[in-house]
């Protein structure tokens, strides 16, 4: 009778004073039965840790990825990383009092956060990411006041970002990158002064970047990379973010200029904004930025000239600017940028001729500068080299097949003349091979014979060449047996249609129209058959 008046009198005053009770009433047991739980609530243990190592034959804090305070011998750390666990998270986590970290990262946990791990006060380091959670982002994250790390990415949550993130002081790193997060960026999440690293990228958050209203001091990358955000860059945003390293913009809505504040941010090593709707033109204060190493920045509606200012950024390794209306020229002093290996800057009006300089930056890997208005001879050293719709003359010199890496070959649609280089097959990497549009010629189509070396060729077009004359040599059956398309059509080929190429297996499409052939493609060739 006694005992049971005073469990009943222990149970009113617990559930009436409930935050300073509860703490003093839980021990070592309660975080047992709190691992217990979620031993039970794991539906699938692939590598039987759990099963076999969490046995109360054995004190908690010896078991796997539990760690207690030196002190009180209490849960401090649970660190489940990557054992590919398969189940829910239980309510009874948050009983889990002294808890500072909490990693159940790259795990299938699933379904919701249980609103009972608004208890752990104490946590500093909360991992969720890589799993299969659902659900809205809980608003009571923001009550754990004492978090420097919260990692949600890749998962399954929705909903809106709730505000009281930005409650969070002591934040240092934020990601929820790969959720399905609407709505927009709480607009005081700026006013996290300990903040490091934001990354809200692949979401569908949507309404305007919030401004910057203090110091970030230590803020080093914003990455909002593929959202729908709209709206003009604030003028100031920059103004307090001198360590500011990256910016990962692109895939957005933003609109308007680039504000000059963005100067301000000394550090800065990527810059990137390419596929919004931004406008006016790349400020020549562009090379101040002396750790810039990418610039990415196609795809909007910038204008004016390319400020050849860009030629200092010695650390330059990308820059992309393609699909913009650029003007202006390559300068030759591209030369000294001699860790650049990706330059796209297709489709644009650049003018001039391509410096041959540019073809002694041994980093180089893939070039980029079709549809400009570009003129004069060409050079090379690359995996992939795209010049199409320029206006380049002259032939394609002998020495492109030293390029051995170049995996594509693009000059279709140029004046070239001359003969088709003898010696393409030394190009064993080549996948895309298009010379179409241009006025080569070859005598007996020889340049096929050296192409049979090409192995993994999937590609190639010669079509719109009239002065490639000759018959269609028989060794076109032994081009790779990975082509799947063959255009040589408005050439000047005649003579009849080789059975040998009925060998090529895996030809999709094949085009030899508008020339004086004769016979049929055999019917064994799979798909399309253009005559
Ligand atoms: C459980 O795992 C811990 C840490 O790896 C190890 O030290 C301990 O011996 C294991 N205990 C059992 C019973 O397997
Ligand atoms: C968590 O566990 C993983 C895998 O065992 C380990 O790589 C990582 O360093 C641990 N992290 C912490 C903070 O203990
Ligand atoms: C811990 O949490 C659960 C659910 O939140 C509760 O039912 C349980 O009794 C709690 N207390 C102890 C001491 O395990
Ligand atoms: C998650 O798993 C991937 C692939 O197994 C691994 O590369 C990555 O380092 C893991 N992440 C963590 C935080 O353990
Ligand atoms: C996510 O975790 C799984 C293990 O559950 C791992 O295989 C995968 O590589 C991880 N993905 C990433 C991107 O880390
Ligand atoms: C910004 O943070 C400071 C504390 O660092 C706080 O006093 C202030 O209320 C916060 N402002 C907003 C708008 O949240
Ligand atoms: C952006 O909005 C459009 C139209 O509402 C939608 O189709 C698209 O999926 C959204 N993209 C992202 C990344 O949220
Ligand atoms: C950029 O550098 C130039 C010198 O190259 C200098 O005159 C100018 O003041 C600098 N601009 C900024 C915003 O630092
Ligand atoms: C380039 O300028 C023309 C003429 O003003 C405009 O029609 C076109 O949309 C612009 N292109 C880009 C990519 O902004
Ligand atoms: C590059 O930097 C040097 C030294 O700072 C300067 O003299 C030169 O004018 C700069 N070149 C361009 C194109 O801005
Ligand atoms: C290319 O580099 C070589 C060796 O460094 C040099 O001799 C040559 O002048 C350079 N060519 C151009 C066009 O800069
Ligand atoms: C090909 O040569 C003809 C005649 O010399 C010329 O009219 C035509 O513009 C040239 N076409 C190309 C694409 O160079």
């Amino acid at each position: 009778m006694g005992n049971t008046f005073l469990n009943l009198a222990i149970l009113i005053i617990f559930h009436f004073s409930m935050p300073t009770f509860s703490m003093k009433l839980t021990t070592i047991l309660t975080d047992q039965s709190a691992l217990l739980a979620l031993k039970d609530h794991v539906i699938h243990d692939p590598e039987n840790v759990l099963t076999t190592n969490w046995s109360t034959s054995a004190p908690v804090c010896n078991w796997f990825g539990v760690s207690c305070g030196s002190k009180h011998r209490r849960v401090t750390a649970l660190n489940l990383t990557g054992l590919g666990l398969v189940g829910t998270l239980p309510p009874h986590l948050g009983n889990l009092s002294f808890l500072s970290l909490l990693y159940v990262r790259n795990n299938s946990f699933y379904g919701g956060l249980p609103v009972q791990l608004s208890n752990l006060r104490r946590l500093k380091y909360l991992s969720f990411g890589n799993n299969s959670f659902s659900g809205e982002i809980p608003s009571w994250l923001g009550s754990l006041t004492e978090l420097r790390t919260l990692f949600l990415y890749q998962n399954n949550f929705k909903g809106v970002m709730p505000f009281s993130l930005a409650y969070l002081s002591k934040l240092e790193v934020l990601y929820l990158f790969e959720n399905q997060v609407s709505g927009s960026i709480p607009s005081t999440i700026f006013n996290i002064s300990s903040l490091q690293e934001i990354d809200l990228s692949y979401n569908m958050l949507s309404g305007s970047i919030p401004s910057v209203p203090r110091d970030l001091l230590l803020l080093e990358v914003i990455d909002f990379t593929t959202n729908n955000l709209t709206g003009h860059i604030p003028k100031d945003m920059f103004d307090h973010l001198p360590n500011l390293k990256g910016l990962h913009w692109s895939l957005n809505l933003l609109s308007g200029r680039i504000p000059a504040s963005l100067f301000k941010c000394k550090e800065l090593q990527v810059l990137s904004l390419a596929f919004n709707q931004m406008e006016g033109s790349l400020p020549i204060e562009i090379g101040n930025f002396s750790q810039l190493q990418d610039i990415y920045i196609g795809r909007n509606h910038f204008e004016g000239e390319i400020p050849k200012q860009f030629v200092n950024l010695t650390l330059l390794r990308l820059f992309d600017c393609s699909h913009g209306n650029f003007t202006g020229i390559i300068p030759h002093e591209i030369g000294n940028l001699n860790n650049l290996n990706w330059l796209n800057l297709a489709f644009n009006n650049i003018a001039g001729s391509i410096p041959p300089q540019l073809f002694n930056i041994s980093t180089l890997r893939m070039i980029s500068l079709d549809t400009n208005q570009l003129s004069g001879h060409l050079p090379s050293n690359m995996e992939e080299l795209y010049l199409d719709f320029n206006h380049l003359a002259d032939s394609i010199p002998m020495y492109i097949s030293n390029a051995s890496q170049l995996t594509l070959l693009d000059v279709s649609s140029n004046y070239f003349s001359g003969s088709i280089p003898d010696n393409l097959g030394n190009l064993r990497n080549l996948k895309i091979l298009n010379l179409a549009s241009n006025n080569l010629t070859s005598s007996g189509m020889s340049f096929l014979f050296s192409l049979t070396n090409c192995r993994v060729l999937e590609k190639f077009l010669f079509h719109s060449n009239p002065f490639i004359s000759g018959e269609l040599p028989r060794v076109v059956g032994n081009l790779s047996s990975s082509l799947e398309e063959f255009s040589a059509s408005s050439c000047n080929i005649r003579g009849s249609i080789p059975n040998e190429i009925g060998n090529l297996s895996h030809l999709i499409n094949i085009e030899l129209g508008g020339n004086k052939l004769i016979g049929q493609v055999p019917t064994t060739i799979g798909g399309l058959e253009e005559l």
